[in-house]
């Protein structure tokens, strides 16, 4: 790590979504974490992460519920003000929440305008193939630039079952291959590819120009996401088995907490130093 990371300083140029597809050119891997706040925003970028995804995933690990589906547009602008606030050189890309663009083409490009022009977004992400392959036509026409999202799409959940691997069968690969084209062709800079076999997202990333973005998809793809909370150690629930734990934060948060408790019934804090 360079010491302008660890010193905090970032003397990186803002990542555009342009530059995003140039690293696949360029054959360069690149890295997506979540981020739902300013600290944790300004914590990735110093790190060197290309894009912060705010997620609809905040819904799960930040908020409580039980799916995505309840997250609001409200919701999403929300924590994608508070990620724009860090001034991060990564890309942020807000993520549409559920029913904010299947309704119609007209709503979904005014609610993704709502996501740049109110919140800062500098990219948008909405889930689903050729079904709204139109939407992201509407949306990039304005100038917006949309990251797709294929696979265990999980506002799908209810749809699908619960949240299982994704296009298990040659026919099913096949679909997802074709609805991952009508994707480009429409203008996603990108594709997140979820839960899906890893020889199908090598596939798929090979087929494309664009970057495929993968989480549970394979070291094939071009980039990879994880959820923060998942790799850090932060959401106490059960986690894929595509997250590898990079750190245990929610055991030294516990740690942190349980010694503060004992130190203020015990008076042995605040100390002398730490009094007027
Ligand atoms: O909401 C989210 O965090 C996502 C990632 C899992 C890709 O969509």
């Amino acid at each position: 790590m360079s010491p302008e990371r660890v010193s905090g300083r970032n003397t990186r140029a803002k990542i555009t979504a342009p530059a995003i597809v140039e690293m696949k050119r360029r054959g360069e891997r690149i890295t997506v974490v979540t981020a739902y706040d300013f600290p944790t925003a300004r914590l990735a970028d110093q790190a060197g992460v290309e894009v912060l995804l705010v997620g609809d995933s905040v819904g799960t690990v930040l908020l409580g519920y039980d799916s995505t589906l309840p997250v609001t547009m409200d919701d999403m602008l929300h924590h994608t003000k508070a990620v724009s606030r860090a001034k991060p050189s990564a890309l942020v890309v807000g993520d549409m929440p559920f029913m904010s663009y299947q309704v119609s083409e007209e709503q979904a490009v005014a609610n993704a305008g709502r996501l740049v022009q109110e919140a800062g977004a500098n990219a948008i992400k909405l889930e689903g193939g050729e079904r709204v392959a139109g939407a992201v036509r509407h949306i990039v026409r304005a100038g917006i630039p949309v990251m797709g999202h294929l696979g265990l799409t999980p506002q799908s959940v209810l749809a699908f079952g619960g949240y299982k691997v994704q296009a298990r069968s040659e026919a099913d690969q096949e679909r997802l291959l074709r609805e991952a084209q009508a994707l480009e062709a429409a203008g996603c800079f990108a594709i997140v590819l979820e839960g899906i076999p890893a020889a199908l997202g090598a596939r798929v990333t090979r087929e494309l120009q664009i970057p495929t973005i993968g989480i549970g998809a394979g070291v094939g793809c071009d980039g990879q996401v994880l959820v923060s909370h998942d790799m850090l150690g932060l959401y106490q629930g059960r986690t894929a088995r595509f997250v590898r734990r990079y750190a245990e934060l929610g055991d030294a948060m516990r740690d942190a907490y349980a010694r503060y408790v004992a130190d203020v019934k015990a008076k042995r804090f605040p100390g002398d130093e730490e009094s007027y």
